[in-house]
């Protein structure tokens, strides 16, 4: 697949699994934006808006803000410009009946969508969740062991503060990962029977996963 073709992908994977860390990677690939409906409700909430404190109360308890709202936000966002050559989509669709609302949206017959989702243990998403940092002005994740910032506590990309997301204390990441289990993890069998699936291996390192991403997607890495 060549960087100036039309590319719609998906990318799923449980809480941690770095979907958010690949989805950059294959936005600036592919010169496509990176779509992710977790960092537009934490923009929302940001904002204060209406729609921002609805989804903070589900956020907070690591269960799924309601497909309903879920859908009108993505639609609108797939309406843009930017998505004309494609996107990369992270963090939806979380359920079935979000799937068949993406299924639903009129792309005009071009690019078919790719399902790429990320297998990695749980222990080792529990590992990679509580040690996470982002920053607060640019969004950029570090890891405090895996991939820690130069100056303890500041972004090596724009110098910003690193935080800690409120969801990522460690009983409110078994609570999401239940909330995948049950939710989300039907979406495998969805994509499969269609023959849109592929899952990747996601273990390893943050270059290991994006060659095994390439791979799939056929581009040299
Ligand atoms: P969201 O923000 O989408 O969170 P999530 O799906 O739980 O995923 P994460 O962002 O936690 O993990 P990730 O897989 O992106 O991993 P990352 O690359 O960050 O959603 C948050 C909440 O919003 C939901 O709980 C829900 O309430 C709501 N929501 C969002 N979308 C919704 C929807 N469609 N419907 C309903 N509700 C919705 O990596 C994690 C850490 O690991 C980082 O520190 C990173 O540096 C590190 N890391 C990444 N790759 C590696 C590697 N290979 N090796 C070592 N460390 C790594």
């Amino acid at each position: 697949m060549e960087p100036t073709s039309v590319i719609r992908l998906v990318l799923l994977g449980p809480p941690g699994a770095g979907k958010g860390t690949q989805a950059d990677l294959l936005s600036a690939r592919f010169r496509v934006p990176h779509i992710s409906t977790g960092d537009m409700l934490r923009a929302e909430i940001g904002r204060g808006s209406e729609l921002g404190c609805e989804a903070k109360a589900f956020m907070d308890r690591g269960e799924l803000v309601p497909d309903q709202l879920m859908l009108g936000v993505v639609r609108e966002r797939l309406a843009k410009a930017d998505c004309e050559r494609g996107f990369v989509l992270d963090g939806f669709p979380r359920s079935v009946p979000q799937a068949n609302g993406l299924d639903a949206v009129d792309f005009a017959g071009v690019g078919a969508l790719r399902v790429l989702s990320l297998l990695v243990p749980a222990a080792e998403l529990v590992r990679r969740l509580a040690g996470r940092r982002t920053c607060r002005a640019c969004g950029a994740m570090f890891h405090v062991a895996f991939e820690p910032p130069t100056k303890d506590g500041v972004c090596d990309r724009c110098g910003g503060a690193l935080y800690q997301r409120d969801d990522d204390r460690e009983d409110i990441i078994h609570a999401r990962l239940d909330v995948y289990r049950k939710e989300t993890e039907p979406l495998l069998a969805f994509y499969r029977a269609r023959g849109l699936l592929t899952e990747i291996d996601g273990t390893g390192s943050t270059a290991e996963v994006s060659a095994r991403l390439a791979s799939a997607l056929e581009v040299s890495h």
